[in-house]
């Protein structure tokens, strides 16, 4: 069931289009991640969700009902902001509460749930701690904290790992998706990072100057990247992108380098143009100074010189 469905969203700041024809259909349960180079759009994009911004055009269908006009809070949908945005005044205790406080729900309540996810997030001997006696790292939990104690039907988090050790940062990791899968809700998260992306997401959205370059799940979009933007960008280490000038006419040919084959379908392309492998095999450079082609149909083997 679509849970969450993103409608020829668009979004303009002065002259400059940041998001453009954006078309998404999450289903519920789904956990979706968005990636993409800085200032492509995914904050911009969580902030529309939550309500935070108008899009300029299209639509956000929550559940079956366009929720453009409703406001943030009308919205059931925690996010975890990339700049934490802590109440400076109150305690971290009290940050974590007031989610569930300005929603009526009993003392005793709030106190279960604030120190359950204060445990969970390693939280609790800072519960009475100020957030600006706290490290980047620590407020970033309290921000995770506070989206979890509510119980929305939406989570967004925008980077919500980007400032903790590597240590936390995998145990947050296997949190979040520990989480994900025990409550069962629909998730949209950001991050820059590729094992991020590649171990908690159902499937990935990869952006690129406010559009939706690929959509798929992590094995697809390593696979088979649809674009060289995308293969260029998702990969650790990243695929190799090599340009060559073609200097014979191939067919459904294999490509070799260094008798290890790099690119298996339908290399097709014209004397005269060029070409651009990429691949993820990590071959040394004066390797790929000789690259090979061979035709599946016919077997004659051709060679390219790089530039
Ligand atoms: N209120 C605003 N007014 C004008 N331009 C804005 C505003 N908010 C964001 N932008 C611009 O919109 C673009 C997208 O910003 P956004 O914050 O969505 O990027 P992002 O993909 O989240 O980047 P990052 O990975 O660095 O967080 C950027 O070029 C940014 O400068
Ligand atoms: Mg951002």
């Amino acid at each position: 069931m679509v849970a969450l469905s993103l409608q020829r969203l668009g979004k303009r700041f002065a002259q400059n289009t940041i998001l453009n024809d954006i078309n998404l259909d999450i289903a519920s349960g789904e956990f979706i991640v968005l990636v993409g180079p800085s200032g492509c759009g995914k904050s911009t994009l969580l902030r529309i969700l939550a309500g935070l911004e108008h899009a300029d055009d299209g639509q956000v269908i929550l559940n079956g009902r366009s929720i453009n006009r409703l406001p943030p809070r009308e919205r059931n949908i925690a996010l975890v902001f990339q700049d934490y945005a802590l109440y400076p005044h109150k305690t971290v205790y009290d940050n974590l509460a007031f989610g569930l406080s300005i929603r009526g729900t009993p003392k005793a309540e709030i106190a279960e749930k604030v120190t359950a996810v204060a445990e969970m997030l390693q939280l609790t001997p800072l519960l009475q701690r100020k957030p600006a006696a706290l490290s980047g790292g620590q407020r970033q939990r309290v921000a995770i904290g506070r989206a979890l104690v509510r119980e929305a039907q939406l989570f967004l988090f925008d980077e919500p790992l980007s400032n903790l050790d590597a240590k936390l940062r995998t145990e947050m990791r296997m949190e979040i998706k520990r989480l994900h899968q025990r409550l069962g809700k629909t998730m949209v998260y950001v991050t820059h990072d590729q094992v991020e992306a590649m171990t908690l997401a159902d499937r990935i959205a990869v952006i690129n100057h406010g559009r939706i370059e690929q959509l798929g799940t992590p094995a697809q979009i390593y696979q088979t990247p649809a674009t060289l933007f995308v293969a260029g960008f998702m990969g650790a280490p990243p695929m190799n992108l090599l340009r060559l000038p073609v200097q014979w006419s191939v067919d459904q040919a294999h490509a070799y380098i260094a008798g290890q084959v790099i690119a298996v379908q339908h290399l097709a392309a014209q004397q005269g143009q060029s070409l651009t492998l990429a691949y993820a095999q990590n071959i040394s450079p004066s390797a790929t100074r000789q690259i090979t082609t061979q035709q599946m149909t016919t077997q004659p083997t051709i060679t390219a010189q790089t530039p």
